[in-house]
């Protein structure tokens, strides 16, 4: 194509694609479907690939990543990065506002706003474009985190309208609850710790070295205060609603999300109203935000050295508990992670008996300077397992021996480790270890990985207490005569578990990978490796540059299959699980190869109860023809296949958002219309 031509391609797509990426991620009504958006994009991707030199800083293809960012150079900021004084009482409240008054003698007007619970963001915008994103850090200087800041879909990269030609906006990136449960829901399957809540992974996410997984994860962003020398307005309501017209994610006043008051009244009426409602938004919030609307009023009360006079944050009560620490437990996992947990006296919180609470790690104990017989407060955040937040010390006995955190493994007294950068303690002794001997197996025979049933937790601990089940290799060599001899163990059943054995030799490899339980690796990783590599040699023999050339897998991916690979009983294990038959290699066969990728850019979602497949074969066959399988209904679903069944809120999402629902004979039908 003529350069001149491509040029004036780039602009348009541009142009049109940021359009569409603010009325998708801003305000929510998109007007072209996915597959519009990914063929612009793609276009776009191509013309940049063959004119690299036509690609700005702030294309809308950098919203997918792709940089690496070995470590953030540290920038001044240019206006300091101060923080709000707190307010817990309404009578804090009354003072701030009496305070004001004495020093303003006229009617002062509040904003209200949402505390958003998450990471403090300056980004900084001239001719319109975004330069740079930068942390917080000291106050002083922060971490350019730029590129990382593109990925997140409602930071505009261009504006548009009348915005000045340079400014600075702050906000707060957060990670919506929906994302924070997905990404958990994916470390439990890979065995990683989960995350403690969303605020900490939002924080974690932005300093993340690959803007890739950064993408992946699903951050978003709220702007709370603009900064600049020639801002449109003379007040901060003003200022904020034409940060919106730009393309900015600002709260809206149609859902009480920020509103103007002249009272204290008017202010405390915000705070109830929420704090009745809090827990039903999509993200999490710790507070409430009341400023001076008026800059002029702003600047004749200043600041103190840390926070401006002119605003102040309410934070809400969280549901507490004081209840007494009996003992610590500490948990194995099949990873070998070691996770401390609070034994309790029972109490109750939210409705629920709570008797066990997470500690996390070493860190955390050492933080709350924990001691045995302690009176503890326990707190449910975002979270489903309550934590332990804090300790009343007045009430603790003089003799009360303090909690360290142990330093070998509870099952098998290994000396336990800690890597560098890692919160978490390990057990090494991987394979001598009984949980993470089991964990493994169970792991392995698990629906999600070689699907082996008949097999249940209680009967993998009997096999190995006798003997029988020492690796997942020795499944295969399970002999059925030994199997008989134990306790509950009849015909019917060990046939069961043999032929389930036998069967999971179909499982694709990918799958097995999966199986395997390489730290990281979870399902979506195993794919991307079996879709790149092959074979398990293949694998086996990849340096950590082959591994992460491969989108999407970083370092400490590559690290720990590397690890895995260089521990000779892993070896073992993997030569002979090969020659019990089980799937080491991709294998297409001829009709895959040339199956026509119909459903290539569809997102679609499998719900409820089937009569002729499963939904796990439904799902399999979604992908075969190139669509993508998701968990949850969104305006990007492209149809969801419906069973019987299928629950009363999701019919409901569907219906408001115009997803069509077809049955499993119509999916049917569409699949041969296309094959
Ligand atoms: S205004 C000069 N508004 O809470 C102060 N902050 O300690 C400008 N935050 O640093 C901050 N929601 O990270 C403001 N609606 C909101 C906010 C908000 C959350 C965060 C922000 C700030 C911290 C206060």
């Amino acid at each position: 194509m003529d350069k001149l031509i491509a040029q004036q391609r780039i602009q348009t797509l541009s142009k049109e694609l940021h359009e569409h990426n603010h009325k998708y991620y801003v305000l929510s009504a998109p007007s072209i479907s996915d597959f519009q958006f990914d063929s612009m994009l793609r276009e776009l991707q191509a013309l940049e690939m063959e004119f690299p030199e036509l690609a700005s800083e702030n294309s809308p293809t950098k919203r997918v990543g792709g940089t690496v960012s070995k470590e953030f150079e540290t920038v001044m900021h240019k206006y300091q990065m101060l923080s709000l004084s707190n307010s817990y009482s309404k009578e804090d409240l009354i003072d701030f506002e009496n305070r004001i008054q004495k020093l303003i003698e006229d009617d002062v007007e509040y904003v209200c706003e949402l505390k958003y619970d998450g990471v403090a963001i300056g980004l900084r915008y001239v001719d319109g474009k975004l330069i740079q994103a930068v942390t917080r850090g000291d106050g002083s200087k922060g971490d350019d985190v730029t590129n990382n800041v593109r990925t997140i879909g409602s930071i505009p990269l261009e504006l548009k309208g009348d915005y000045p030609k340079e400014f600075e906006i702050r906000g707060e990136i957060f990670l919506p609850l929906k994302a924070f449960e997905k990404l958990n829901e994916a470390k439990a399957k890979a065995g990683e710790p989960l995350m403690a809540n969303p605020r900490n992974t939002a924080s974690g996410t932005l300093k993340l070295q690959s803007s890739k997984l950064v993408a992946s994860r699903g951050l978003d962003c709220y702007l709370y205060y603009l900064l600049g020398e020639t801002l449109p307005k003379s007040t901060h309501f003003d200022n904020i609603q034409k940060a919106g017209e730009w393309g900015f994610k600002v709260p809206l006043t149609e859902e009480r999300m920020i509103e103007k008051t002249n009272s204290i009244d008017g202010i405390l009426s915000f705070i109830n109203f929420w704090d009745e409602r809090r827990h039903n938004l999509p993200f999490e919030v710790d507070g409430i935000v009341i400023k001076v609307n008026s800059y002029e009023k702003q600047e004749q009360l200043g600041f103190t050295s840390k926070s401006p006079r002119w605003a102040i944050a309410y934070k809400f009560e969280t549901e507490q508990a004081a209840t007494k620490l009996n003992s610590v437990s500490y948990q194995v996992g099949r990873t070998g992670a070691v996770t401390p947990v609070a034994n309790l006296a029972p109490t109750s919180l939210l409705g629920t008996t709570v008797k066990r609470a997470s500690l996390h790690n070493k860190d955390q104990i050492e933080k709350l300077g924990l001691h045995f017989g302690d009176h503890v407060f326990v707190e449910k955040g975002g979270e489903i397992i309550p934590k332990v937040v804090g300790v009343n010390t007045a009430l603790r006995s003089k003799d009360a021996d303090p909690v360290v955190f142990i330093e070998s493994c509870p099952e098998c007294d290994t000396p336990l480790i800690r890597k560098v950068g890692e919160a978490n303690h390990y057990c090494p002794n991987e394979n001598g270890c009984p949980p993470q001997i089991t964990g493994k197996i169970e792991h392995f025979i698990s629906r999600k990985a070689m699907n082996i049933d008949g097999l249940g937790g209680e009967t993998v601990e009997q096999f190995y207490k006798a003997g029988l089940l020492k690796n997942i290799a020795d499944l295969y060599d399970l002999d059925p005569l030994k199997m008989l001899a134990l306790d509950r163990m009849a015909d019917k059943s060990v046939n069961k578990i043999i032929k389930a054995v036998k069967n999971s030799l179909s499982i694709p490899f990918e799958q097995v990978l999966f199986a395997l339980g390489i730290r990281f690796v979870g399902s979506t990783v195993a794919k991307i490796l079996a879709k790149n590599f092959k074979s398990i040699d293949h694998l086996k023999n990849a340096t950590i540059d082959d591994l992460i050339a491969v989108d999407e897998i970083g370092q400490k991916i590559a690290e720990s299959i590397q690890e895995f690979f260089s521990e000779e009983k892993n070896l073992d294990v993997v030569e002979r699980l090969k020659k019990a038959g089980v799937q080491m290699r991709i294998v297409q066969s001829e009709k895959d190869l040339n199956v026509n990728k119909f459903l290539e850019g569809k997102s679609i979602v499998v719900s409820g109860v089937f009569n002729t497949f499963s939904r796990d074969e439904l799902k399999q066959t979604i992908e075969r023809y190139g669509g993508k399988n998701v968990g949850s209904i969104s305006k990007k679903t492209s149809f969801i296949v419906a069973g019987e069944k299928i629950g009363p809120s999701k019919l409901e999402k569907a219906q408001k958002l115009g997803v069509k629902l077809i049955s499993e004979d119509e999916f049917i039908q569409m699949i041969s219309d296309n094959i």
